[in-house]
């Protein structure tokens, strides 16, 4: 093929092309191996040396068209590719984002948190205790020693035989910050903690249930420090115009001991659904610190004296939020405690 003819086959195709495929196809047809400019230049062999020269410059000349042309259409084809990759992965800003669906906070654990604050700031110490607890501790301690019947209402999930057990209630942990604080005064503390029975499990039931323990040890505490603390307590908690009043209870491990109601907060006395028509709630046990645990605590019954509580915390999660199943608090359906954060906010 002659060097016009070449050209005029190359124009042709130049026009044709679209894409890289064929771009590359062109490549193999004019400069392969049998390729119409690789065959041209074999032609040098037939040609007198002296026009061999020029020949070769001729072959050089179209090998550069070529590449020149391949060069600048591969870029061409390239761009045209990576314009067509933004385009279809393009971002559109305009579209409405996805809502991210926010946690609310569980609404048990922000009323112990209340608690805690209210505690603090009379200097209280927040403490821990284990919930795998021995019967030392959980009974024998708190003046409740084996065979006594008052083991019997807070039946008792035992893991190793009568000695290791879940504990029933966190006042063991009153006796544990006793026999720490080696005879140190004073004591304040509160353990707000898991607790467990052998209950079934139903709308006010519960195999595990939070307490709230409190524990004040000193000179001269009374009866009327208790009521103080716990009208504090309760004010913050349900409203400044609650009232706390004490009735005579019995607890092993307090003398004398109460059950401590507060003014019904929502009809405020009147009887309503939430203080079953009485006007008053029983939110928590509590009384002055025996003087057996106190001496099993490592303190001297004659020169101190102390109160102590328990407050069961779904009971005042349920009554201030008006619910009615304690199951609520230990699932997980974020619209129920979405619900409540509501409520609150109200
Ligand atoms: N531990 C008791 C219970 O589970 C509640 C209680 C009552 C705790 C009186 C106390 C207290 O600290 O003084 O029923």
């Amino acid at each position: 093929m002659t060097e016009e003819m070449i050209r005029e086959n190359l124009s042709k195709d130049k026009e044709a092309i679209t894409n890289l495929g064929e771009l590359n196809d062109l490549k193999v047809k004019y400069l392969g191996k049998k390729g119409l400019i690789t065959e041209f230049n074999q032609e040098i062999k037939n040609i007198p040396n002296e026009e061999k020269k020029a020949f070769g410059m001729k072959v050089n000349a179209l090998k550069e068209e070529f590449n020149s042309f391949y060069e600048e259409k591969k870029a061409y084809f390239e761009e045209q590719m990576l314009n067509e990759k933004l385009a279809k992965e393009a971002i559109d800003i305009t579209l409405p984002a996805t809502k991210v669906v926010s946690g609310a906070p569980n609404i048990l654990e922000k009323l112990i948190e209340e608690v805690e604050e209210v505690f603090m700031s009379m200097g209280y110490d927040v403490v821990d205790g284990p919930e795998i607890e021995e019967d030392k501790y959980n009974f024998e301690m708190l003046n409740i020693p084996k065979g006594h019947p008052a083991r019997d209402a807070q039946d008792t999930f035992y893991i190793e035989g009568e000695e290791v057990l879940l504990r029933s209630q966190t006042s063991p942990v009153q006796v544990r910050t006793m026999l720490k604080g080696n005879g140190e005064i004073p004591i304040r503390m509160i353990c707000p903690g898991k607790t467990y029975r052998r209950d079934d499990d139903d709308a006010t039931h519960s195999h595990q249930f939070m307490q709230i323990e409190g524990l004040l040890v000193d000179k001269d505490i009374s009866l009327s420090d208790l009521k103080g603390t716990i009208d504090i307590i309760a004010k913050k908690l349900f409203g400044n115009e609650v009232e706390s009043r004490f009735r005579p209870s019995y607890y092993q491990f307090t003398e004398p001991s109460v059950e401590v109601d507060i003014s019904c907060f929502n009809c405020k006395g009147k009887g309503c659904h939430i203080c079953k028509k009485t006007g008053w709630i029983t939110i928590a046990g509590a009384g002055m610190v025996h003087p057996n645990v106190l001496r099993m605590g490592g303190y001297d019954p004659n020169v101190w004296s102390g109160f102590a509580f328990g407050f069961g915390a779904e009971r005042m999660a349920m009554l201030k939020y008006d619910i009615n199943d304690c199951r609520v608090f230990y699932n997980t359906d974020l619209r129920e405690s979405k619900t409540f954060d509501r409520k609150e906010t109200e």
